[in-house]
């Protein structure tokens, strides 16, 4: 085997779980790829922070230039908007492929990012950028990309899915499933960003312009986050056979004035059937569900926050980029060597 150099910067919730896991399993990713990944280092401001995973400690650094310098595949994990882009477009322009999660840096300047990648031939992968661990971006991109979608309706935000969840089931006050929200980790640390709509708008942006092959820009997207939702509006919902949910909504519509066709974004609280798929969206999961022409409805659901969640949609990128860069490697879909036995557990029927 041959080894591909992989730097990490970052090494918060999902940073470190994808060095964990990148460490505990790279036998069998190298069989998979069909080469080495090797994790050379991780970027971090300071190399002595207390952490959540125990790693090798020499493998820390806070020289974030050098590492990107001696990569292969870069993967961002830091968020914020500086340096990450900075960091992104250098690794770019070393001709190392990037995966980032950073939906906040993809919504505001993802088109700069995926030119500088077109430019240099090389890809940027973003699974983890929105609905976490469930695989939403890949079956946009191109499972879907010879069909038309009309629209999608995502629960994109778990943190204020738990709080309206609570609300309903529980009949608990916001402020009370806020408090549990940001206990059980799911908020943003500042959760204005969760309950004001802003995490929602931004994956509604990167949805958006996946589903419509047109550039959508963060700040065109409508957004109302979920503090003028009250009890009483809660309970007359469900006394009307509906659930309040924040959705995050995007459409192909046709301005009544000049009969265009466009595509709208929005985010803010809809009533949704009792009967509809995404009313049994509980907690803090998300779902996003797509209407599309000749598909039908799709649904795709799961975890949309936590670090080993959100760890497996970063690996699910890294193996991609390094199968690219494995001549003869195996690609998506051929022939893998099994090194699972399969074993005769004969027709269980299991009830859902
Ligand atoms: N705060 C976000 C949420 C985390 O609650 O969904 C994942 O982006």
């Amino acid at each position: 085997y041959r080894n591909l150099k992989i730097a990490l910067l970052g090494a918060g919730n999902v940073g470190a779980r994808v060095a964990q896991l990148l460490i505990e399993h790279s036998d069998e990713l190298a069989s998979r790829v069909g080469a080495g990944l090797e994790l050379v280092g991780i970027a971090v401001r300071n190399v002595d922070a207390e952490r959540s995973v125990d790693l090798p400690q020499e493998l820390y650094t806070t020289d974030a230039e050098s590492l990107i310098l001696s990569a292969d595949i870069v993967i961002e994990l830091m968020g914020g908007i500086e340096p990450a882009r900075s960091y992104i477009l250098q690794a770019l322009h070393s001709g190392a492929d990037v995966v980032t999660g950073n939906k906040a840096l993809l919504a505001l300047h993802g088109n700069e990012l995926f030119e500088a990648a077109e430019q240099v031939g090389a890809q940027l992968y973003y699974e983890a950028a929105a609905g976490g661990a469930i695989p939403i971006i890949r079956p946009l991109r191109d499972s879907l990309a010879g069909d038309r979608v009309k629209r999608i309706l995502g629960i994109v935000n778990g943190t204020t899915n738990y709080i309206l969840d609570r609300m309903d089931v529980d009949g608990d006050t916001m402020e009370a499933a806020l408090a549990a929200a940001t206990e059980l980790g799911y908020a943003e640390a500042d959760p204005t960003a969760d309950i004001e709509g802003y995490d929602a708008a931004q994956k509604a942006a990167i949805l958006a312009r996946l589903a419509f092959h047109t550039a959508v820009p963060v700040d065109a997207v409508y957004r109302e986050g979920i503090t003028g939702v009250t009890s009483t509006m809660v309970d007359q919902a469900r006394r009307s056979g509906y659930v309040v949910k924040l959705l995050a909504i995007c459409e192909r519509v046709v301005d009544p004035e000049t009969g265009a066709e466009g595509v709208s974004a929005r985010v803010h609280p809809a009533l949704v059937s009792r009967l509809h798929p995404l009313a049994a969206v509980h907690g803090a999961k998300n779902a996003v569900f797509v209407e599309a022409e000749a598909a039908g409805d799709l649904m795709f659901y799961g975890a949309g926050a936590g670090g080993l969640e959100t760890a497996s949609a970063v690996l699910g990128d890294l193996v991609s980029a390094a199968r690219r860069h494995v001549a003869g490697g195996p690609g998506v879909g051929e022939v893998f060597t099994s090194f699972l036995p399969i074993l005769p557990i004969g027709t269980v029927l299991t009830r859902y």
